[in-house]
């Protein structure tokens, strides 16, 4: 396979300082709602970082589900890996890249759960089958078979069929990332492309172009 010869060229927009909002929350909802209207699947995945007690990063994708003005939520299991992380240490780094618009924003921020009525309230418009999966995984645990996993799955199923109130599993909820850094990168020709960094200055967003 030959890698090295795959190059792209980056010309989609530019992103300047005067064009900028000056409050990166305003930018990010502005740069997704563009980026949703191309409809692409999983507009709303982002990558998100933890680091592991033995200060190893893990990475994976979650979905973006909530823009508040104070952060950014998504919904998990509090027990798994990442969640066991993040009781540990609440810092986390989301990356979201939009490839078709040539665009990475890059926060690091610190996590807290949501409230538990704020979870309920999300979990009850979930598909009747994602309630089932939610309840039936004890998320990053192992399992023996994927026959174990699914005598789970059915089990819950019956338990709680279609048009049931599945109740949702204690270990289930929300974080919100409260962001202190934001970049947001658009792709520029030869290689210039343009970076500017939002970091918290006390209460206000400081503005400061980095190099590509
Ligand atoms: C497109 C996509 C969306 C996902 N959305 C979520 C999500 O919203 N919440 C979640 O817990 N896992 C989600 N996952 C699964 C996670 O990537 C991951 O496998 C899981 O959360 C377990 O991670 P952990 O073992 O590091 O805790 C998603 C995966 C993909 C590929």
């Amino acid at each position: 396979m030959d890698l090295k010869n795959i190059r792209e060229t980056y010309k989609f927009n530019s992103l300047d300082e005067q064009e900028i909002s000056g409050n990166p929350f305003t930018q990010f909802t502005e740069w997704l709602e563009t980026y949703r209207k191309l409809e692409v699947k999983d507009s709303n995945a982002m990558a998100i970082a933890t680091v592991d007690a033995n200060g190893i990063p893990q990475n994976r994708i979650v979905l973006l589900k909530e823009i508040r003005p104070e952060g950014l939520v998504f919904f998990t299991n509090y027990e798994s890996d990442k969640g066991e992380q993040l009781q540990l240490n609440p810092n986390i780094s989301a990356l979201f890249f939009w490839r078709e618009q040539e665009r990475q924003v890059r926060i690091t921020g610190k996590v807290r759960k949501i409230e538990k009525e704020e979870s309920m309230d999300y979990f009850r418009t979930r598909p009747h089958l994602s309630k089932i999966g939610a309840a039936a995984s004890d998320q990053s645990k192992f399992i023996q078979s994927r026959a174990a996993l699914e005598d789970k799955f059915n089990a819950f199923n019956e338990q709680y069929p279609e048009g049931s109130d599945v109740p949702m599993p204690s270990a289930w909820g929300g974080y919100i990332i409260t962001p202190e850094v934001f970049e947001f990168w658009q792709g520029r020709e030869g290689r210039l492309h343009d970076r500017l960094l939002f970091s918290k200055d006390k209460k206000s967003w400081k503005i400061s172009r980095i190099q590509p």
